[in-house]
Formats: C-alpha cells, sequence, structure tokens
C-alpha cells in the first residue's frame, strides 16, 4: 500500500523558500522581495540618484508622450489601456492625462495582484485625471489577461514597464512574451520597458548604492522569512554583493555569509548550514541590445513595431505587435 505523504507546505512561499535554501547553491526568489516594507524600500530605490532606470523611463514618457499617443490611437478606434503590475503609476499618468487631452476612448484597466496596490492607484487617479475610466482588475497578470481577452474583442494596448521583464532569464522571457502574445489578436500593442547595456559601472553603482538601500531590500527576503515563517536569520551576518557581467548584461544579486553559521526555520521545520562566504543568489537583472530584444520577440511570435529611447539612450520601450 502507498503511504499517504502529507503536504509540508501551506504556500508556495514555504515550498520555495525550503528548495532554495535546501539546494546547492542555495537561492531565493527576488519575487519575494515585495511585502509592505520591500515596496517601501523599493520606492525608496526608485528615489535614488544612482537608480537611473525610473528617471530614463520617465524622460521616455514625459518628452515622447504625443508620438505614444499617436502610436496607440493610430486605427482611430477605442482601446482598453492594459497595464501589467500597475504600481503607483506615475510614468502612466502622463500618458493618461495626454490621452484625455487628446480626447481619445479608452479605458484604463490596471493589473495587480495587490488589491490595495490597486485601490491606492484608483484613488489617486481619481483626484488627479477624473476623466479616466479605470476598470482595476486584481490577480495574476494571465488569469486577468485571459478573462479580459475572453470578455471582448475590442484592441488591446499592454503596458509592462519598468524592466520587470529583467528579472526573468532569457528563456522565462520568452515563456512570458509568448504566453502574451497568445492573448493578443492584430491590431493590438505590447508595450514593454527593457533596460540596456550601458558602462558596465553605471550599472553596478544602480545596483550597490553607498547608503545601503539595496542591501536592506535584498536583505528584506531574509527579514521576511523571519517574521512570516519564524527565521533567525541575522541580517548583519550577510552581505550584499552585486555582479555585473558586460557580456551577457546579467547584472546578479547575492547575500554572502560572513561566517560559517547555522539558521532555523520553525514553520519549514529547517536546520540550514552555512559555510564562511556561501551564497545565496537573490535575483537577476537582465540589461538588453537590440539584438537580444529582436531574438526575443522572434522566439515569441513578435515583431518590433517601434521603440522609444531616453535622451541618454539608457533605457528602451519597445513595442511589440502579432506577427
Ligand atoms: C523592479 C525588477 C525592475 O531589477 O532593476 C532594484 C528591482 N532590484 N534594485 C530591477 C531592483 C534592486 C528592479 N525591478
Amino acid at each position: 500500500m502507498q503511504e499517504q505523504t502529507e503536504t509540508l507546505f501551506e504556500t508556495q512561499f514555504e515550498e520555495e523558500v525550503h528548495t532554495g535554501l535546501t539546494d546547492y547553491p542555495k537561492h531565493l526568489s527576488s519575487k519575494y522581495f515585495y511585502d509592505a516594507k520591500g515596496d517601501k524600500l523599493f520606492q525608496d530605490i526608485m528615489n535614488m540618484p544612482e537608480y537611473y532606470l525610473t528617471n530614463a523611463e520617465f524622460d521616455i514618457f514625459s518628452t515622447q508622450t504625443e508620438k505614444i499617443t499617436q502610436l496607440f490611437s493610430k486605427e482611430s478606434s477605442s482601446f482598453n489601456l492594459i497595464e501589467l503590475g500597475a504600481g503607483d503609476g506615475i510614468k502612466t499618468k502622463i500618458l493618461l492625462q495626454n490621452l484625455i487631452d487628446n480626447k481619445v476612448d479608452f479605458n484604463y484597466l490596471p493589473i495587480d495582484i495587490s488589491q490595495n496596490v490597486l485601490d491606492q492607484l484608483s484613488n489617486s487617479l481619481e483626484k488627479e485625471i477624473p476623466e479616466v475610466q479605470v476598470e482595476p482588475q486584481q490577480g495574476t497578470y494571465f488569469e486577468a489577461l485571459e478573462k479580459i481577452a475572453a470578455l471582448t474583442d475590442t484592441k488591446k494596448i499592454i503596458l509592462f514597464l519598468g524592466s520587470n521583464i529583467g528579472n526573468l532569464l532569457h528563456l522565462q522571457a520568452i515563456e512570458f512574451l509568448t504566453q502574451v502574445q497568445k492573448l493578443m489578436r492584430e491590431g493590438d500593442l505590447f508595450f514593454v520597458g527593457f533596460d540596456q547595456k550601458k558602462n558596465p559601472q553605471t550599472i553596478l553603482d544602480a545596483y550597490n548604492d553607498q547608503t545601503g538601500i539595496t542591501a536592506a531590500f535584498n536583505k528584506n527576503i531574509l527579514a521576511r522569512i523571519n517574521s512570516e515563517l519564524g527565521g533567525n536569520f541575522d541580517l548583519d551576518k550577510f552581505l550584499h554583493w552585486e555582479v555585473y557581467d558586460p557580456e551577457t548584461g546579467t547584472a546578479k544579486s547575492y547575500l554572502v555569509s560572513k561566517e560559517q553559521q547555522a539558521v532555523t526555520v520553525e514553520k519549514l521545520d529547517l536546520k540550514t548550514d552555512f559555510a564562511p562566504w556561501e551564497t545565496i543568489h537573490t535575483e537577476i537583472s537582465q540589461k538588453y541590445d537590440d539584438r537580444t530584444v529582436e531574438w526575443l520577440a522572434e522566439k515569441s511570435g513578435l515583431q518590433i513595431e517601434t521603440q522609444f529611447t531616453d535622451s541618454k539612450k539608457q533605457y528602451k520601450n519597445y513595442v511589440f505587435k502579432k506577427v
């Protein structure tokens, strides 16, 4: 007779932390950086002078709004403007205001896993640009996108900003782009932010600020394991370490154990040992060039319709359509 195996884990977080801390080399996923404290730390990162990405995309949205509006309203039909991972919407608001000013007929559908984020965004839009028709969609990107695609054949313009795609390895990015591509129809557009390869020092500085905000952000995953899973990580015994490979364009974040230590995570029934200088890999932030984005598009059944870049040429928004 088969033995009944007990389900050890209640959440995906528990399961992934267990896997990551028992693997060699150890790893944890950057998607778990973002609890309330992590959201706040990421806000602080976006305000750091070293973190050029936010300013660069802001530059594109503020200096090229008219061109973007023209592109979106080209076929003079109405559309649904769908945003994957809405966040605080600062960049999107510039576009929304311009679309309103140009009397473009559209609805704004921000998708986010966090109802709290959606409520804040709806409230601020109600105050700042009350003319915008907002239809918040709570859920994962694909659940929500599938629902929207099934409900209506209104033209879709899908936004995925902030170089969030950079957290994916190339094969994962292709899978992600392909999933969106499958839900697109002819005439739909997919507008995606890709941080560009540049002076490696500039990239390293963006992920290794002297004030230690990025270090605190990276270590927040340990803080979360402590508070949510009963861990006893001593955050001071780990070092934030960043490397950037200018050939592959991959920035990688690590937490490095400064000494031999044992850590327990009560909720997972786990005790794990760290050798001196043993690593936990936590994040990749991929940087791109045209050839790489063209390759990703081709592998995903997409083609580049056009692209926008900031004045310092640090960052690009590519606009894809279905092949
Ligand atoms: C939100 C994934 C775009 O990788 O640049 C910022 C997260 N990590 N500093 C990035 C992050 C460290 C950010 N993304």
